[in-house]
C-alpha cells in the first residue's frame, strides 16, 4: 500500500484478535512513532509495549483506578475493568514525558506524541494490523500514571490497541475536505 492510500483510507479496527503484530512490525510501528514532528526536538514520547501475560499488569491498574473511583464496585465490574487490557493481543501505551516551563508549550509536546500514534496507526494499517486509539479517563488518571511509572504532570496520550481485525474494515465516511474549509472572516 502506498502512503497516500494509507494516508485516505485507514480506519479504526474496534475488534480486534490474535496474532498480534510480531516483533519486526512492533519495531517498525515504534520506528514510524519516532519519526513524528517534534518541535525543539524534545522528544517527549515514550511507549510501553505490553503483549501476553505483559497485558495483566494494565488489567490491574485498571481496576485499581476503577476501585480509585468506586471503591464498592462489585467483582464483575472489577473483571470488566480488568479484561479491557485483554481486549487486544498487544497495547502500546504512549505517554508525553512533558518539559514544564519550556519555551515549547506542553500542548506541543503533547500533539507531537499524538502524531507519532497516528504515525504508528498508519503504520500499522499499511502492513495489514489492526489499530484502536484508546484514551477513556485511565488516560488522565494519575494514579495510572504513576503505576505506568510517570508523573501527573504527564500524558497518556494512547493506549493503542493492536491485533487482527476480528471483523470487515468499516467503510469510510461520506466526507470531502470542503465540509471542513472555511474562508477568512
Ligand atoms: C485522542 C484520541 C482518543 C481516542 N479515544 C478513544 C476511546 O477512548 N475510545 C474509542 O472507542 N475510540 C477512541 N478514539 C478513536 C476514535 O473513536 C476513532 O478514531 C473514530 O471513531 C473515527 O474512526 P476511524 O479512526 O475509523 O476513522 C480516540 C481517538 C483519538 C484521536
Amino acid at each position: 500500500m502506498d502512503t497516500l492510500t494509507a494516508l485516505t483510507t485507514r480506519v479504526s479496527s474496534p475488534r480486534l484478535q490474535e496474532p498480534g503484530p510480531n516483533d519486526e512490525q512492533i519495531d517498525m510501528l515504534l520506528r514510524a512513532a519516532i519519526r513524528a514532528p517534534d518541535h525543539g526536538l524534545l522528544r517527549p514520547w515514550r511507549f510501553i509495549v505490553l503483549q501476553g501475560r505483559q497485558r495483566e499488569r494494565l488489567g490491574d491498574i485498571m481496576v485499581a483506578h476503577l476501585l480509585e473511583q468506586q471503591p464498592n464496585a462489585d467483582r464483575r465490574t472489577q473483571n470488566n475493568a480488568y479484561s479491557k487490557a485483554l481486549r487486544a493481543p498487544t497495547i502500546i501505551v504512549a505517554v508525553a514525558e512533558v518539559t514544564e516551563g519550556h519555551k515549547i508549550p506542553v500542548w506541543e509536546q503533547v500533539l507531537a506524541v499524538g502524531a507519532s500514534v497516528q504515525n504508528m496507526m498508519l503504520a500499522a494499517y499499511e502492513q495489514g494490523i489492526g489499530a484502536m486509539w484508546r484514551t477513556g479517563a485511565l488516560a488522565n488518571s494519575d494514579l495510572a500514571k504513576e503505576k505506568l511509572g510517570f508523573a501527573p504532570k504527564d500524558q497518556v496520550v494512547a493506549y493503542l490497541y493492536l491485533g487482527t481485525a476480528a471483523s470487515s474494515l468499516k467503510s469510510l465516511p461520506d466526507e470531502r475536505p470542503a465540509d471542513f474549509i472555511r474562508e477568512l472572516p
